[in-house]
């Protein structure tokens, strides 16, 4: 499932001319295709502060538009650089509950030139859905995503 929708993602790239209509697909697509993706979210360095910024996003709105670095799971990606699956939120100490509903959380960064400039944020109601391909798939999500930023 997750391979047929690198095609779909690659599709939504090379016809959506403007980022934010196009990210805004991508969420889409993933939330109502994955059964497990029950948000799907980009957060993006604010500009030169040390905090995430909400960009398009598909599910329940959020009140964590503004996460600074090192808080939270996202803010935690924004300072290491690396994938974190988190297989049970209660698990977690460092964690920014956006809806009691959910259980299981996965964020991938998304680098520009090297750069960690994002990433992608992903909220699971059902309890350690997470695999390999999961990572696999959404870093080819974010290395498409990178080349139009
Ligand atoms: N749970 C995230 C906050 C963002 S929401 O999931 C949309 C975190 O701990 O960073």
């Amino acid at each position: 499932m997750l391979d047929s929708l690198r095609e779909k993602v690659v599709l939504i790239i090379k016809q959506r001319p403007n980022v934010t209509p196009c990210l805004q697909e991508i969420c889409e697509l993933l939330k109502k295709e994955v059964p497990y993706y029950d948000w799907v979210g980009f957060y993006f360095r604010n500009g030169e502060k040390e905090e995430l910024k909400l960009g398009p996003y598909a599910g329940e709105p959020t009140d964590h538009v503004i996460i600074p670095f090192g808080k939270g799971i996202c803010g935690q990606v924004a300072l290491s650089n690396q994938n974190f699956v988190v297989p049970d939120v209660t698990a977690q100490d460092n964690y920014i509950a956006c809806s009691l509903t959910v259980k299981a959380e996965i964020v991938v960064p998304l680098f520009v030139n090297g750069e960690n400039v994002g990433q992608i944020d992903i909220d699971s109601n059902t309890p350690n859905p997470f695999t390999q391909d999961d990572e696999r798939f959404l870093e080819f999500v974010t290395a498409e995503v990178a080349k139009i930023l």
